[in-house]
C-alpha cells in the first residue's frame, strides 16, 4: 500500500462519515398548499386552529395558506401560484363552484393530489372531499323549526351566498325538514354569509311582528338579524326564535351567542380542519384514501350544550397553547439534540480521522524504522570502511614516517663525513703552494659546500612537508642582517668580477623574523643569482621600507626565466630541463614556504638576459604571525657564522700559538673525535671522552680542564645533559662548554644555551673557526674576570660590556641581582636555578639578561663575585685560605685555589705572601 492509496482511503471514509452525519437532516418535508375562499370569519378561523393543532402531530409538514377574500379570480390565480410552487397536496375551499371548478380540475389533472374542502365544485375530478353535510344540517333545522312553530307561522330564512353549495344544500335540507302540513310562511333574504349584510337586509324588512323564527345559514348572519330586530323593537326578541348554523367557538361566534342567549340554537357544522390534514398525510404517505369524507357530528346546539361545548373548546384552546408551548420546548430540545448530534458526528469524524492518522503514523513510523535500519547498516559499513581507511592511513603514515626517519638519518649521516671532508680541505687550501692542486681543492670545497647546502635544504624540505617547521621570531634590524648575508658573497662576486651592490632606503629597520629562515631565504636568492649570472654581470640587493611592509629584492642580468616558466619556479620539485645547471628544484619552493610563514610573498619578474628580479615582501609588526608559530620571543644571542670571515693573517697568528688550556673533547664519532683531537692538540692540552657520562668521569679525575667541547647527539648521555650536569655542579660550573650541533637548528642551539652552554659551533665546522672560538671565549673570559675584579675593587657594579648603553631598567635589575648575591654567595649550594627563583624570572631569562648586561654568564658572575669577596677577606688577613674559601661559598679550598689562580694567575697563598 503506497502513500497515495492511504490518502485515497482516508478521503473516502471521511466522505462516508460526513454523508452519514448529514443524512437525518435531509428527511423529506411536505408542503401543503391551502387556497381559502375567505378567512376573516370565526368559523374559518376555528378551522385554522383545528388544522394547526393537527399539524402539531407531524414534523415534516409545511403549510402555505392563501386568502382569496371571496374573489373568484383571485382564488384562481392563487391556485395557479400554489401549483407552480409544486405543493405536494393542494386543498381548495372554493368560493363559487362555477368559477373555481376548471382550475381545480386542472390542478388535479396536473397530478397534484387535490382535496376539496367545505364547499363543492361541479366535477368529481379531485382526490378527496372533506366537509360537513349541509343538507342534513338544513333538514335538522327544518325539523327543529317545525317542532317549535305553530301552523302558519312565519319563518325568515337568511341565505348564504346563493351560488355557493352550502347555501343551496342548507336551504334544500331546511325545506325538506319542515312539516309541510303546518304551511309555514317563508320570507327569504340573502345575507351572503356576512353579519353586516344580514343585519342590513333584515333592517330592510318592513314588518317584523309576523316573524316567528329566523333561520340563518350561519350563526354570524343570525346574530346580524337579531341585532337588526332588537334595534327596532327589543320586545320582539323574546318572541322570535333565532337559529344559526356552524356552532363555532370564538369571540362573537355561534357557541358564545347560543350560550349567552342571543341565539336560541345553532347546528354544528364541523370545520374538518384536523381531518383535512389527516387526509392530506394519508395521500402523502401513500395510504389508500376514501374520496368522500363527510364529517359526522352534526347536531343541534342549545344553551346548555353550547355552554359545555364552549368550556370544551376553551379547554381545547388551552391544550393547544400547552401543546404549542411543549412543541416549542421540544423544538428547543430537538435543537439541542441536533447540536449534540452534530457534535457527536464531529467527534466521530475526528475519532475516525485520528484513527486513520494513527494508522498512517504507524505506517510511516514503520517505514522510517526500516529506513533507519538501512541507514544504520550503511553507517556501520561506512564506519567499517572508515576504520579500514584509518588503519591503512596509519600504515601509510608509519611507512612514510619510517621513510622520513630514514631520510633524515641518512642526511645526518652524510653531514658528519662532510665535516671531515671540509675541514682538511680548508686546511689544504690554506697551506698548499701548488696552484693546480689549489684549483682542484677549491673546486672540491665548492662542491662540498654545495652538498652541505643541499643536505640542509633537503632536511628543511622534509620538515616543511611534515609541517614540523616552526618560526622562532625575533625583532632585528633587517638592513644590517641583509648586509651581513650579502657580504658572504662579496668574495665570490670579486672572483667572478660581478658588479655586486647593496642599497637600502633606510639605514636600519626593525622586522620580526626567523633569523635562520631569513638567512636561508636570502642565501638561496643570492646563490641563484650568482649561479645564473655570467662573469662581469650585475647583481643588486635592494631594501625598501614602507609603512607596513619591507621588501627585499635581488636582481641580476643573468640568464633569467622565460615568461611561461615564471609561474612555475616556486613549484615543488620544479626544475628546468633545458637548464643544464644543477638543481633539485626545492630551493625556491623552500624560499617561498619560508616567506609565506612570515606572512609575506615572493614574486619574480624576468626579462631573460636583461633583468631578473626576485622580490620578497614581509609585513612589519607581528600581528600577521600566528601565535602558535612563535616558539619564543627573544633576541638572538648567537652570531651567525659570519665570524668565519676574519682576517686570514690574524687567524694564522691566533691559531699558531700554544695555549695553557686543557680542552675536553666529547664526541662519539671516532673519526671526528680523532680529527678534533689531532687538530686542537696543536694549540691545547687535549682530553677525550666518547659520551657525556665518560666526560663526567674524566672531569672528576682531571681538575685542570679549562673548557669542554662536546657533541650533542651521543649515546648514554647527550651534550645537553652533560652541559646541564656541569653547570649544576659547584665544582664544575665555571668550566665553559661549547656544543657542536650537527642538527644545525637554531632551537637546538637555543636549547644548548638554555642548559647553560657558553657557545655552540655548527657542524660541519671549520677547524680554524673552532680554534678561534675556543681561544676567544677563554681569553674574553679572562679579560672580563679581570675587569670584573677591578670594578668590584672600586666598589661599582661589575658591568663589563663597556661599549654597551645600559638602560636604567637594566641597572635596577643588576642591583637586584647583586643584592641577591650579597645574601647568598656564602652558601655553597646556591645555583643559577635558585637565583632565578629568588628573582622570580626564568633561568633562560636570567642567563640572557646577565649575559647581555655584564657579558658574563650568571655562573661566572657568581664565581667572580665570590672571588672578589675572598680577596676582601684575604686583604683583612684575619682568616686562613681554607676559611676564606668556605666563607665565600667555594666547595673546597682546592677548588677555590684553582679558580683564584685562573683569574689572578697566582694561588691565594701566593697572594697573601705578596701582600
Ligand atoms: C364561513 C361560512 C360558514 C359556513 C360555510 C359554508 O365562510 O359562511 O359560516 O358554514 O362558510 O361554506
Amino acid at each position: 500500500m503506497n502513500k497515495n492509496e492511504i490518502v485515497r482511503i482516508i478521503l473516502v471514509l471521511l466522505f462516508v462519515l460526513v454523508f452519514h452525519s448529514c443524512k437525518d437532516d435531509t428527511e423529506k418535508k411536505y408542503t401543503i398548499g391551502f387556497s381559502q375562499c375567505m378567512m376573516d370569519d370565526v368559523w374559518r378561523q376555528a378551522m385554522m386552529v383545528e388544522m394547526n393543532i393537527e399539524v402539531l402531530n407531524y414534523e415534516n409538514i409545511n403549510i402555505i395558506v392563501l386568502d382569496a377574500e371571496e374573489d373568484n379570480q383571485k382564488q384562481i390565480n392563487q391556485i395557479r401560484e400554489l401549483m407552480n410552487r409544486k405543493v405536494d397536496v393542494l386543498i381548495i375551499s372554493p368560493n363559487e363552484p362555477n368559477s373555481i371548478t376548471p382550475v381545480a380540475v386542472e390542478a388535479y389533472r396536473a397530478g397534484i393530489p387535490t382535496i376539496i374542502a367545505d364547499r363543492k365544485i361541479n366535477s368529481d375530478e379531485y382526490t378527496a372531499y372533506v366537509g360537513g353535510d349541509s343538507y342534513q344540517i338544513g333538514k335538522m333545522a327544518g325539523e327543529h323549526a317545525s317542532s317549535l312553530l305553530p301552523d302558519h307561522a312565519t319563518i325568515l330564512e337568511i341565505w348564504g351566498t346563493k351560488t355557493t353549495s352550502p347555501a343551496i344544500e342548507r336551504h334544500q335540507g331546511f325545506i325538506d325538514g319542515l312539516d309541510p302540513s303546518k304551511n309555514f310562511n317563508i320570507i327569504s333574504i340573502e345575507g351572503k354569509w356576512r353579519r353586516e349584510i344580514a343585519r342590513d337586509e333584515t333592517e330592510k324588512l318592513t314588518d317584523y311582528e309576523n316573524i316567528d323564527l329566523v333561520y340563518a345559514h350561519n350563526d354570524v348572519m343570525a346574530i346580524g338579524a337579531r341585532e337588526a330586530i332588537s334595534q327596532r323593537d327589543s320586545t320582539l326578541i323574546s318572541k322570535i326564535k333565532i337559529m344559526g348554523v356552524d356552532g363555532a367557538f370564538g369571540k362573537d361566534a355561534g357557541l358564545e351567542a347560543v350560550a349567552d342567549g342571543r341565539l336560541d340554537a345553532s347546528f354544528l357544522y364541523p370545520t374538518g380542519g384536523d381531518e383535512l390534514i389527516k387526509v392530506a398525510m394519508q395521500i402523502l404517505t401513500g395510504q389508500p384514501v376514501e374520496k368522500q369524507h363527510v364529517l359526522e357530528g352534526t347536531r343541534i346546539i342549545d344553551k346548555s350544550t353550547a355552554q359545555t361545548l364552549l368550556l370544551q373548546s376553551e379547554q381545547l384552546i388551552n391544550y393547544q397553547r400547552k401543546i404549542e408551548q411543549q412543541r416549542k420546548n421540544l423544538d428547543a430540545i430537538i435543537n439541542e439534540f441536533s447540536v449534540l448530534r452534530h457534535s457527536l458526528s464531529l467527534i466521530l469524524l475526528l475519532t475516525g480521522l485520528l484513527f486513520l492518522f494513527s494508522i498512517y503514523i504507524f505506517y510511516i513510523n514503520r517505514k522510517i524504522k526500516r529506513r533507519n535500519n538501512q541507514l544504520r547498516l550503511k553507517n556501520e559499513e561506512i564506519e567499517h570502511q572508515k576504520q579500514q581507511l584509518i588503519i591503512l592511513n596509519e600504515k601509510i603514515k608509519e611507512v612514510n614516517d619510517q621513510k622520513v626517519r630514514f631520510f633524515m638519518n641518512v642526511s645526518h649521516e652524510v653531514r658528519t663525513p662532510l665535516t671531515l671532508i671540509v675541514s682538511p680541505l680548508e686546511k689544504w687550501i690554506k697551506n698548499t703552494q701548488d696552484p693546480a692542486l689549489l684549483a682542484d681543492l677549491t673546486r672540491m670545497k665548492k662542491n662540498t659546500d654545495r652538498l652541505t647546502r643541499l643536505i640542509n635544504q633537503l632536511l628543511d624540505f622534509q620538515k616543511i612537508e611534515n609541517d614540523k617547521t616552526e618560526l622562532n621570531i625575533s625583532n632585528k634590524d633587517i638592513v644590517s642582517f641583509t648586509a651581513t648575508i650579502k657580504s658572504l658573497f662579496d668574495e665570490l662576486a670579486e672572483t667572478k668580477n660581478i658588479d655586486y651592490s647593496f642599497v637600502s632606503d633606510q639605514p636600519s629597520a626593525l622586522l620580526w623574523f626567523d633569523v635562520d629562515k631569513m638567512e636561508k631565504i636570502l642565501v638561496n636568492l643570492l646563490s641563484n643569482a650568482f649561479k645564473f649570472t655570467h662573469d662581469n654581470g650585475i647583481i643588486k640587493v635592494v631594501i625598501n621600507c614602507h609603512d607596513e611592509k619591507i621588501s627585499i629584492s635581488v636582481s641580476d642580468n643573468g640568464q633569467g626565466i622565460s615568461k611561461d616558466k615564471q609561474p612555475l619556479v616556486f613549484n615543488r620539485l620544479y626544475t628546468d630541463s633545458i637548464d643544464n645547471k644543477p638543481g633539485t628544484g626545492i630551493g625556491l619552493h623552500l624560499t617561498q614556504e619560508f616567506v609565506k610563514m612570515h606572512g609575506g610573498k615572493i614574486t619574480v619578474e624576468s626579462d631573460p638576459n636583461k633583468k631578473t628580479i626576485f622580490t620578497i615582501e614581509i609585513p612589519t609588526g607581528r600581528h600577521h604571525l600566528p601565535k602558535y608559530s612563535i616558539t619564543e620571543e627573544r633576541d638572538e644571542i648567537l652570531e651567525p657564522d659570519t665570524e668565519l670571515i676574519v682576517d686570514p693573517e690574524k687567524t694564522r697568528e691566533i691559531t699558531s700559538k700554544k695555549y695553557n688550556y686543557t680542552v675536553l673533547i666529547v664526541e662519539d664519532d671516532q673519526g671526528i673525535r680523532e680529527y678534533l683531537s689531532e687538530e686542537l692538540s696543536e694549540n691545547f692540552q687535549i682530553l677525550t671522552a666518547e659520551n657525556g657520562l665518560e666526560a663526567l668521569q674524566v672531569m672528576e679525575k682531571q681538575t685542570n680542564i679549562t673548557l669542554v667541547l662536546s657533541d650533542v647527539l651521543m649515546p648514554w648521555m647527550n651534550g645537553f645533559e652533560l652541559c646541564k650536569k656541569i653547570k649544576a655542579s659547584p665544582e664544575l660550573s665555571d668550566i665553559p662548554v661549547i656544543l657542536l650541533t650537527a642538527l644545525g637548528e637554531v632551537d637546538q642551539r637555543m636549547y644548548g644555551i638554555a642548559e647553560g652552554a657558553d657557545d655552540y659551533i655548527r657542524k660541519p665546522f671549520n677547524i680554524d673557526y673552532v680554534k678561534i672560538k675556543i681561544i676567544r671565549l677563554l681569553e674574553e673570559r679572562r679579560r672580563m674576570q679581570r675587569k670584573f675584579m677591578q670594578t668590584m675593587q672600586t666598589g661599582g657594579i661589575p658591568i663589563i660590556e663597556t661599549d654597551k648603553e645600559i638602560e636604567d631598567s637594566d641597572k635596577i635589575f643588576m642591583s637586584r641581582f647583586i643584592s641577591q648575591l650579597e645574601t647568598s654567595y656564602g652558601n655553597t649550594n646556591i645555583s643559577v636555578e635558585k637565583l632565578s627563583e629568588e628573582l622570580n624570572i626564568s633561568r633562560v631569562h636570567l642567563y640572557r639578561k646577565i649575559k647581555e648586561i655584564s657579558g658574563l654568564t650568571p655562573v661566572d658572575y657568581l664565581r667572580n663575585f665570590r672571588l672578589s669577596k675572598a680577596v676582601e677577606l684575604l686583604d683583612k688577613r684575619r682568616s686562613s685560605v681554607s676559611e676564606v674559601a668556605y666563607q665565600t661559598g667555594f666547595s673546597s679550598p682546592a677548588y677555590f685555589s684553582k679558580c683564584f689562580k685562573d683569574v689572578f694567575n697566582m694561588t691565594p697563598s701566593e697572594y697573601m705572601e705578596k701582600k
